[in-house]
């Protein structure tokens, strides 16, 4: 046991957690190397979801710990309100550089949810600068999840996210989800059913009227709701009616971004290319709290019109582009491209794949699919307690030693991208296992 193990656990009002739950039996974890966390009774725990879904290049790596540790004694803090500090710079420069097409200009924030809200408002404020302040509407997506900032919130579509804080941004409207048993469950890779879907947002211009609408937002892979495939052709679709309309297409990519679908963004995997991209998580590999929002030249040029001396984009964070941060972040991609961690996942996904659908034909399992080195497994919920059995199966495998995360009865796994084979194997034997005794 841990020698500081806290002797109270009260204070600290827990983000996302069923506090009187956890508390009565706690789960804490001690350390982290690679693809192991050690929680505090010394047992290990093998991480099937990289930290959430930010520890990409896996815990504690050298390279991204000595540098955090380095610019801390050499720069605390800089401000980057009308000053700057050179790395900001030239992280921003190699990020563009990842990033596939003109999406060249790097706005930073601190998280995924400022991110998304960074670029909402760069959309408004971008059709204002043209002249078309009439484009106010946001449009977002059922099932999406883009943080909880107001923002996201609003053009987020988890139900029990949205409905104890009122009305939310006003003018905004949500597509369809894509999510779809009947048509396409266990499904490998994208469905082939659905594209359709995305033609809603033909139904929605209709509704409003083009000329009210700024920019529509979703995940290309829809991660936190459960693992929500895009049918394929469905985000083509998208981006052709965007563009029909003079409609600014945002991708999330705060959990896609960084090689978790086996291509550095889902940009590249898609082939889709939006106007704005928010991305946050495995920027740092998880080590210090970073966002980046990715603009394209056409909109930042639009920006860059006004009164030489006027502040064109009135946004920013104390923390935007914090030197330790950004110290992490460089440190983060040298290790990305070091050990081809971005395009890993393609080479490890044939065997993922094959290993997580294994999982078929266990009790209650209704659903498997993946994408990436990223899988949903779909349980079948108790009768009125949507969520309780898949809650089980994670304290059980947290007791044996895996990490999974679950939202409502989907388990997903999205494992650090230095996983290797046998990995592969404990986690799945682990999990299938466990999904045996859970009633
Ligand atoms: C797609 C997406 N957007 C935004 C967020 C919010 O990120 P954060 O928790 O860093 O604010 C998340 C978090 O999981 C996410 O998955």
């Amino acid at each position: 046991m841990l020698d500081n193990y806290p002797s109270d656990l009260g204070a600290f009002w827990m983000p996302f957690t069923a506090n009187r739950q956890f508390k009565a039996k706690p789960r804490l974890l001690a350390s982290a190397k690679d693809m192991h966390y050690t929680a505090a009774d010394g047992h290990q725990v093998l991480d099937g979801t990289a930290g959430l879904w930010c520890v990409n290049a896996g815990h504690c790596r050298e390279a991204i710990t000595k540098a955090v540790q380095t610019k801390v004694a050499e720069l605390d803090f800089a401000p980057t309100f009308q000053m700057g500090h050179p790395e900001a710079f030239e992280l921003a420069s190699r990020l563009a550089k990842l990033m596939p097409g003109p999406l060249n200009h790097v706005f930073f924030t601190n998280s995924g949810s400022e991110s998304v809200d960074t670029a909402l408002k760069i959309a408004l404020a971008y059709h204002r600068l043209k002249g078309d302040g009439a484009r106010t509407r946001l449009i977002g997506r059922e099932r999406g999840y883009h943080g909880v900032g107001f923002g996201g919130l609003s053009v987020g579509g988890i139900a029990n996210n949205r409905k104890h804080f009122g009305p939310l941004l006003p003018g905004v409207d949500h597509l369809p989800h894509t999510h779809n048993l009947e048509h396409n469950a266990f499904t490998r890779g994208e469905p082939e059913w659905g594209a359709h879907l995305a033609d809603e947002l033909e139904r929605i211009v209709t509704l409003h009227d083009a000329s009210t609408i700024a920019a529509v937002i979703v995940e290309p892979m829809a991660g936190s709701t459960g693992v929500l495939i895009p049918p394929k052709g469905y985000l083509q679709k998208l981006r052709s009616i965007c563009d029909k309309y003079g409609i600014l297409l945002i991708f999330d990519e705060v959990i896609c971004g960084f090689g978790r679908l086996g291509t550095p963004f889902a940009v590249n995997y898609f082939g889709v290319q939006p106007d704005l991209v928010t991305t946050a998580k495995g920027i740092t590999n998880g080590t210090i709290p970073m966002g980046a929002v990715f603009a394209s030249d056409a909109i930042h040029d639009v920006f860059m019109n006004g009164p030489e001396g006027a502040i064109e984009f009135l946004h920013g964070y104390t923390y935007s582009g914090h030197p330790v941060a950004t110290a992490a972040a460089l440190a983060t991609l040298d290790v990305y491209e070091a050990e081809g961690l971005l395009t890993r996942g393609a080479e490890l996904a044939p065997y993922f794949e094959a290993a997580v659908h294994s999982l078929a034909g266990l009790p209650n399992v209704i659903d498997i699919r993946n994408i990436g080195l990223v899988a949903g497994i779909e349980l079948a919920s108790r009768p009125g307690a949507v969520g309780a059995r898949a809650y089980e199966a994670f304290v059980k495998c947290f007791e044996a030693g895996l990490l999974i995360r679950t939202t409502g009865d989907i388990i997903a796994l999205s494992p650090p991208l230095i996983i290797e084979r046998h990995h592969i194997d404990t986690l799945v034997g682990q999990l299938a296992d466990i999904l045996k005794t859970v009633a």
